[in-house]
């Protein structure tokens, strides 16, 4: 298939200048960093990308599509959802637009809903919000679980979430549930325990609710154990951190070898210093010689079978190689930033600082991190217009976060990017830029959207 007459193709890809906005050091890169193409054309060959150049120099195809002068841009990778769950907690947002602060407590009425919810149920929501993604724009998506909260729905989840994509998160160390509130110990070795040997096989992470400044969520021991024991289960680490209040969240995510620590809403210096050394080859995670082990060992373990491998293997980093974060094979094994604006816009609290990270030389992946509780949207577009308004973000650094950060913060090369081989995801813009997606927010501008070489929408 040959797409044609494309007014602006976005590549991410280093062969047209596409090595991440404002890491573009070396010669021939353009300032953008993300690789655009004016006039240009894709061929697609078995669902991969052959080629990508000017529309004059095409080479001939069987099917040819003209875009009239549209945008194509890699598919949006939204690596932070939480999208299978039953019930709703509208009725807790609007409290909180009155007045009422975020704590996370209302998670508990979604842990009691997904369990009462059937598995037709559950399968159905799940689905009509993934198809919602992807209608937007989304076609690589990782949801975690974590409204389940014991083993039968914990697992349900994850085989759900299995069905709808490769990249799963075992999330048991959300919150601890009503019944082991005074027994927190307990819940620990439930969720390092049975729980986790019922979730490993339908999930390529594990994940935990560092927050200490929240009661329900998980403080700096009670996460590591539940990180190192997902390691050595197979799994890959993440993290939810430092979304309420500063803490150990970040550097506990560095020093697991994290692929990624998400919210990031309040960092301290060190915390910014860490994640920058994790790109650079100093990393500290040293200090903890186990979890290096474990991580290093992650690359290859608990990868669904049609994910290339190669992705997150240690990489030869030299420090202050202005490429050190590009997507493709030899990108490195730091830990990203993930930034969740519509958490932010949907619980009224201030935006995290993405110039600072960005000035750190931290890769910033952008997600919705769509769930009922702190951010119901399941839209890209919304979360980049809300980085390039509220958190100053280029329209072109929010473009290259959404989709080459989304595909770094899974550790994946096959997508976020157009170069040769690549999947064929992409996503059609009834724009004639990328910048349009900020300069019209709100406008539903996804004109098609295609999936491994096949239109989808
Ligand atoms: O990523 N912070 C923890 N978990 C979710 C919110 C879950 C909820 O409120 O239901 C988050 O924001
Ligand atoms: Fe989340």
């Amino acid at each position: 298939v040959l797409l044609t007459n494309i007014g602006e193709l976005v590549t991410n890809d280093p062969a047209h200048g596409g090595s991440g906005p404002g890491l573009a050091g070396g010669e021939g890169f353009a300032p953008d960093g993300i690789g655009i193409v004016p006039d240009a054309a894709v061929v697609i060959e078995e669902g991969r990308i052959a080629w990508t150049g000017p529309a004059s120099s095409a080479p001939a195809a069987d099917d040819v599509v003209d875009l009239a002068g549209r945008c194509v841009l890699p598919g949006f990778v939204d690596s932070h959802s939480h999208t299978v769950f039953a019930g709703d907690r509208a009725a807790e947002f609007a409290a909180r637009m009155t007045g009422e602060p975020y704590t996370g407590g209302g998670i508990a009425t979604t842990v009691a809903a997904t369990r009462a919810a059937s598995e037709d149920d559950l399968r159905a929501r799940g689905r009509a919000l993934v198809r919602e993604m992807l209608a937007q724009g989304t076609t690589t998506v990782e949801i975690k679980s974590g409204y389940g909260q014991d083993i039968a729905t914990e697992a349900r989840t994850l085989r759900i979430a299995r069905e709808l994509t490769p990249e799963t998160t075992y999330l048991g160390a959300h919150t601890v549930p009503a019944e082991y509130a005074d027994d927190r110990a307990g819940y620990i070795d439930l969720v390092t325990g049975p729980m986790l040997a019922a979730c490993a096989p339908h999930a390529r992470w594990v994940d935990v609710f560092c927050e200490p400044a929240a009661p329900t969520a998980f403080d700096e021991d009670e996460s590591r154990a539940v990180l190192l024991a997902g390691l050595r289960a197979g799994l890959g680490a993440r993290v939810h951190g430092n979304q309420l209040a500063a803490g150990p969240g970040v550097r506990l995510a560095v020093e697991v070898g994290a692929a990624s620590v998400d919210h990031c809403t309040h960092l301290t210096d060190a915390d910014v210093d860490a994640l920058a050394a994790s790109w650079s080859g100093a990393a500290s995670r040293g200090f903890a010689p186990e979890a290096v082990r474990l991580a290093d060992a992650e690359a290859g373990h608990g990868r669904p079978a049609d994910v290339r491998p190669g992705v997150g293997q240690p990489a030869d980093v030299g420090s202050g190689d202005v490429r050190r974060f590009d997507v493709g094979p030899g990108a490195g094994l730091g830990t990203v930033a993930t930034l969740l604006p519509a958490v932010e816009f949907s619980t009224r609290s201030p935006y995290p600082d993405a110039r600072r990270l960005l000035a750190a030389g931290v890769p910033v992946a952008l997600a919705t991190d769509c769930n009922p509780g702190s951010g119901y949207s399941s839209s890209m577009p919304f979360v980049v217009a809300l980085a390039v308004r509220e958190m100053r973000m280029s329209p072109a650094e929010a473009l290259w976060s959404a989709t080459a950060g989304g595909a770094a913060a899974l550790r994946r090369d096959d997508v976020g990017h157009l170069g040769i081989g690549a999947r064929a995801d992409l996503t059609v813009l009834d724009a004639p830029s990328h910048t349009y997606l900020s300069y019209r927010p709100g406008v539903p501008l996804i004109h098609q959207v295609w999936q491994s070489g096949t239109r989808a929408v």
